[in-house]
């Protein structure tokens, strides 16, 4: 099957290519060059806010299936930038779903946790969204604009996304792990819940629902298990062995310019009982990243 997967050099992108290269004919899209290992699949750079680029790269490849995991996801970027965030968020999403339409095409799009308030998560698949902040808002009207263009889509929602993969780009974990293995304190946020995914499950779990499944509508492929960032983080330290300091702070104390929200986090009983692919509880997850982590020191 040909099947496509934007934001290839991402976190979730990229776990994406690495399942599907072997098994299908894949076209990986990003912005600029490759920076994945190199394997069976085809890159083509183009850029989601551009007029049309995405979306003639994937009507070139004929696409059958795309995986949509491309997007403005620097959180404040967005709040500072907020005309960028929408042409790569909502610009690009209906790129990528005027493609899948044209082609008859099954679309999955990535999304995210934050399209709820965070004032009393973990949040089903029909709590009703109140986006709030730039990001927030452009995830919320690019799933509007994928369900709406492509007529076979759903919309996968994942919430703060990690990896240990050799190249994967840092996150909030592998700050954890690199700075106390450094012996230097890391500050969590005590007050802000959330769902963590490790891009490998998150990505497995869209590609069976893209590949496997007809569903439609909205879904939550995040991690199992809903915690604040302290507790996360010392789970980590945990499992890596690390002495030192979480020092929890909370959101109010940060001047961050893009509103958080808190009580945050996505129930995945959907997921758990639809796909093969499970939704990780976290310690399982961080067992994962671990021997992630462990390949990309050996690497
Ligand atoms: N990261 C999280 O914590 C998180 C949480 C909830 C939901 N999500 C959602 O999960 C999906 C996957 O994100 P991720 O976690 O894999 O984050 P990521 O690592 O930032 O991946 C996003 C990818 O999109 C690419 N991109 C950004 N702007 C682009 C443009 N104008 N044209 C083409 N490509 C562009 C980025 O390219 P570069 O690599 O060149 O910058 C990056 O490779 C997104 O829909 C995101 O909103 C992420």
């Amino acid at each position: 099957m040909r099947v496509a997967v934007t934001g290839a050099n991402g976190l979730l992108g990229g776990d994406a290519v690495d399942l599907l290269a072997g098994r299908h004919q894949v076209l990986a899209l990003g912005r600029g060059p490759c920076r994945l290992p190199p394997g069976p699949y085809r890159w083509a750079d183009a850029d989601l806010c551009d007029g049309r680029s995405v979306e003639l790269a994937l009507l070139d490849f004929r696409a059958e299936a795309v995986l949509h995991a491309g997007a403005m996801t620097d959180v404040d970027g967005c709040e500072r930038e907020p005309e960028a965030a929408w042409r790569a968020n909502v610009g690009g999403t209906e790129q990528v779903a005027r493609a899948c339409r044209a082609l008859q095409a099954r679309l999955v799009a990535i999304s995210t946790d934050y399209v709820f308030d965070g004032t009393d998560g973990p949040y089903p698949e029909d709590a009703v969204p109140n986006p709030r902040g730039a990001y927030a808002r452009t995830k919320r009207a690019g799933e509007e604009a994928a369900l709406l263009l492509a007529p076979d889509c759903a919309v996968a929602r994942v919430s703060v996304v990690y990896s240990g993969r050799p190249g994967a780009k840092p996150t909030f974990a592998t700050q954890v792990v690199e700075k106390l293995s450094r012996g230097e304190p890391v500050k969590a946020f005590a007050d802000q819940f959330v769902s963590p995914t490790l891009a490998r499950n998150g990505a497995a779990m869209a590609l069976e629902l893209l590949l496997e499944t007809d569903l439609g509508g909205v879904i939550h492929a995040s991690g199992g298990t809903t915690l604040d960032r302290v507790d996360f983080a010392r789970r980590i330290a945990r499992r890596f062995r690390l002495q030192g300091d979480v020092v929890p702070v909370r959101t109010a104390e940060v001047k961050l310019l893009a509103p958080r929200p808190l009580r945050c986090g996505l129930k995945v009983d959907r997921a758990a009982a639809l796909l093969r692919e499970k939704p990780l509880q976290v310690d399982a997850a961080i067992e994962r990243f671990h021997a992630e982590w462990s390949r990309r020191l050996a690497a």
